[in-house]
């Protein structure tokens, strides 16, 4: 068999567009099943056979060749030898198709005869049972699909662009019957492959769409080798978070969180369908109906326990405790004659927690060039913290800037471990593999420095949220891959982008 790819999906995704334009641009050639179908309603019109007539078209069919070829770049299908292209728009002709397409042994002889044609070639094939039936040994498998309104709005422009009229309630109606049958139908059922690439074209351009194609396939085609980190996706202390707020979705009355949970959408849109609503502000905080509020892992300041507590809320604090141990650090260091210094980043949420434990202003640095212009009185006592998700190196760096400074200093290294031991695996991955995928929510601040890490060890690192994110085409270079993640990353998403990849 030669490179074959099976491209499946419902009506009106834009299949066969997007599998000729691919075929165009990889040297495929594209083997339009419909056509085939088409063929054999000429062939048994030709031959005076009664398509109304199972046994006899049944029997005609067993033996009938065809050949799909593009000798002037245009398709041309060959039915026992003979040219029928010209024939195949004829209205006659769909008829003709749809009666005998009915029968298993047209469908037998069609699947036999497609299997022929991509045992003689490298194929794209579009259909609805490609990846299941047709070429279940296809090296890529994708399922092609677009909303039902998508699907409904296009269908409706084409009609109003060649003057015809169009209902789009009436259009999107027989989208989804249609959709309900190709489903349900006894035989083939439409259903993606298992291991098919589901691409959901709603919100892509036709360009997009045969580059992501083309660029899976190389991908596939190259076969790199691929390492993903030990440490990626979810931490301790956010498995601990997230499952606390779905534990919490069993209960009764409204259920918040005080900010997002974690810094990552799909998880945050997946709670708000469980009913969970995000508390941005104490404001919202004093709008909200009474209910349970849950303390995300970043931990908050002591004024919004307080507020919750005098608005009335039940509070379930999931603040990881490798944060609840800094918040004592700045309580217990602020409370005496000590000075504070805080490295980390100052609009971070953990951050603006940290400081709402302190008992007088703390100072908060995350640049060498902050720490070189920090002042305290002479032989102060000078106590150091981090942002559990700070770069080591970095906070390594500051701290000696500190210490050089002759302050009392005491060094508290609060950079998490799992940080560290994340950022440790993804420089050494990235110093050795030819491209890195770092998979992380936007707002993640420990993505953004696993991000920098890798960027640094390795010129070709790509930040995505998801797999859709993926450039795909640069990618296909690659010899080896490296992929980590951010502690906030599912590993649903992490295994989308190790399974593609
Ligand atoms: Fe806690 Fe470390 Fe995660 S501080 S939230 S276990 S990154």
């Amino acid at each position: 068999m030669g490179y074959a790819i099976a491209v499946d999906g419902p009506a009106g995704a834009g299949k066969s567009t997007i599998a000729r334009l691919v075929a165009g641009k990889m040297g495929l050639t594209y083997i339009d099943t419909g056509a085939m179908y088409r063929g054999i309603g000429i062939f048994t019109s030709d031959a005076g056979i009664d398509p109304d007539d199972e046994e006899a078209v049944s029997a005609a069919v067993a033996g009938v060749q065809m050949d799909i070829r593009y000798p002037d770049g245009a398709q041309h299908v060959f039915v026992n030898g003979k040219d029928v292209t010209d024939r195949l728009r004829e209205e006659k002709t769909g008829n003709l198709a749809s009666r005998v397409s009915r029968y298993p042994a047209v469908r037998s002889r069609l699947v036999q005869l497609q299997r022929q044609m991509a045992e003689n070639g490298s194929v794209i094939m579009d259909g609805r049972d490609i990846g299941t039936v047709v070429l279940p040994d296809a090296q890529l498998k994708i399922y092609l699909t677009a909303s039902a309104e998508t699907r409904a709005e296009r269908r409706c422009k084409e009609l109003l662009e060649k003057g015809e009229p169009a209902d789009i309630a009436e259009i999107q109606a027989d989208i989804e019957k249609r959709d309900y049958q190709d489903m349900h139908r006894d035989v083939s059922p439409l259903r993606q492959a298992d291991d098919a690439v589901l691409i959901d074209t709603s919100n892509m351009t036709i360009e997009q769409v045969v580059e992501r194609i083309e660029g899976l396939a190389l991908i596939r085609r190259k076969n790199p080798k691929v390492i993903l980190a030990k440490t990626a996706g979810f931490c301790f202390g956010v498995q601990r978070a997230v499952k606390t707020v779905y534990d919490e979705t069993k209960g009764s009355g409204p259920l918040y969180t005080y900010g997002e949970i974690i810094h990552n959408e799909s998880v945050v849109n997946d709670l708000r369908r469980h009913g969970v609503t995000v508390l941005d502000s104490l404001d919202d905080v004093r709008k909200a109906e009474k209910g349970t509020v849950v303390i995300r892992s970043h931990g908050v300041s002591k004024d919004v326990y307080d507020t919750l507590e005098e608005e009335g809320f039940r509070i379930v604090d999931a603040t990881c405790p490798f944060v609840l141990k800094i918040h004592q650090i700045a309580k217990e260091v602020t409370s005496g004659d000590g000075e504070l210094v805080i490295v980390g980043d100052r609009t971070h949420p953990e951050v603006q927690g940290i400081c709402g434990w302190c008992r007088k202003p703390a100072a908060v640095i995350d640049t060498a060039e902050e720490a070189k212009s920090l002042i305290f009185p002479e032989n102060a006592k000078v106590t150091v913290v981090s942002q559990t998700t700070f770069n080591l190196q970095k906070f390594e760096e500051i701290v000696e800037i500190i210490r050089a400074k002759g302050y009392n200093t005491i060094v508290c290294n609060t950079i998490c471990s799992a940080t560290e031991e994340r950022q440790t695996e993804a420089r050494r991955i990235a110093a050795t593999v030819d491209a890195m995928i770092v998979i992380g929510g936007k707002k993640s601040s420990n993505t953004r420095k696993l991000y920098e890490i890798c960027k640094r060890e390795c010129p070709e690192t790509y930040l995505i949220q998801t797999f859709a994110d993926l450039n795909l085409i640069p990618l296909a270079k690659a010899d080896s891959i490296g992929i980590t993640a951010g502690a906030s990353t599912p590993n649903t998403i992490i295994e989308e982008v190790l399974h593609n990849v």
